[in-house]
């Protein structure tokens, strides 16, 4: 794993938008997993826009998203799958059938994370990985206690998870489960980057880095990643020691 700082969070996003244009256009029919959230929007915002005037093509690339919030319809502003369909899939055209979503309404959530899985294997896993973190340490709904050997499953979200995600919703909206991909699956992906901006994120991105890695804080299993790269601006960076880099 390395670490990689930038001056602020447009730097941030224009290098994460650098890394998706690099990957697609190296490999047409790559596997991309994306997170939702708002760390990541401005380098999604800025990729359909560079693919757009510079004419690389997507259509051939597949999407799977990391994770849902469980009960929560696509149409609802705050949904995964509406954020990633509002600032990439609909600016970039992605044809549908290689969109992947959770069905966050599905009567049989096992199925939906055995089709995630099952989408992942058939493509030989996923080529470029983007995750964001949360404040609990959190990677998509792996939250702290979720063992690294897991793939897609349904988690209880966590208290924090919970609050904190009441950003994303119009109104105040009830949350209790998630369907998310597992650890597994990012410690198998080809490469990954963990995103991370602002003074909020500082606390977290230390004990990511400085503490013991295990399942009590799921961002740590980054750094057994070896073509994983923690993607910081100065602000998340800041409590950061030399050592710890
Ligand atoms: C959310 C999502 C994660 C996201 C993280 C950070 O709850 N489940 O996929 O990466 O928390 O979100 P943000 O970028 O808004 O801080």
């Amino acid at each position: 794993m390395k670490t990689k700082i930038f001056k602020d969070y447009e730097e941030l996003s224009t290098n994460t938008a650098n890394e998706i244009l690099a990957v697609v256009q190296s490999n047409p029919m790559a596997m991309l997993c994306l997170a939702s959230g708002d760390t990541p929007r401005l380098a999604y915002m800025l990729a359909a826009k560079r693919a757009k005037e510079g004419n690389i093509d997507f259509s051939r690339c597949t999407f799977v998203a990391l994770d849902e919030w469980m009960g929560i319809p696509p149409a609802n502003e705050g949904s995964c799958q509406f954020f990633l369909r509002r600032y990439l899939f609909d600016p970039l055209n992605i044809p549908e059938r290689n969109i992947n979503f959770f069905n966050a309404v599905s009567s049989d959530p096992d199925e939906e994370c055995k089709k995630m899985n099952d989408v992942i294997a058939r493509k030989g896993g996923i080529d470029l990985m983007i995750v964001g973190i949360g404040m609990n340490g959190h990677i998509g709904f792996n939250e702290p206690g979720q063992a690294f050997d897991q793939y897609a499953h349904v988690v209880d979200l966590d208290e924090t998870s919970r609050t904190v995600a009441q950003k994303y919703f119009r109104e105040s909206t009830q949350l209790s489960k998630g369907l998310t991909l597992g650890l597994r699956h990012m410690l198998e992906a080809k490469k990954v980057l963990l995103i991370a901006s602002g003074l909020k994120k500082a606390e977290i991105i230390e004990k990511t880095m400085g503490e013991e890695i295990s399942p009590k804080i799921p961002s740590t299993s980054i750094r057994n990643h070896p073509n994983g790269y923690v993607m910081l601006d100065k602000e998340a960076a800041s409590l950061l020691s030399a050592k710890s880099m």
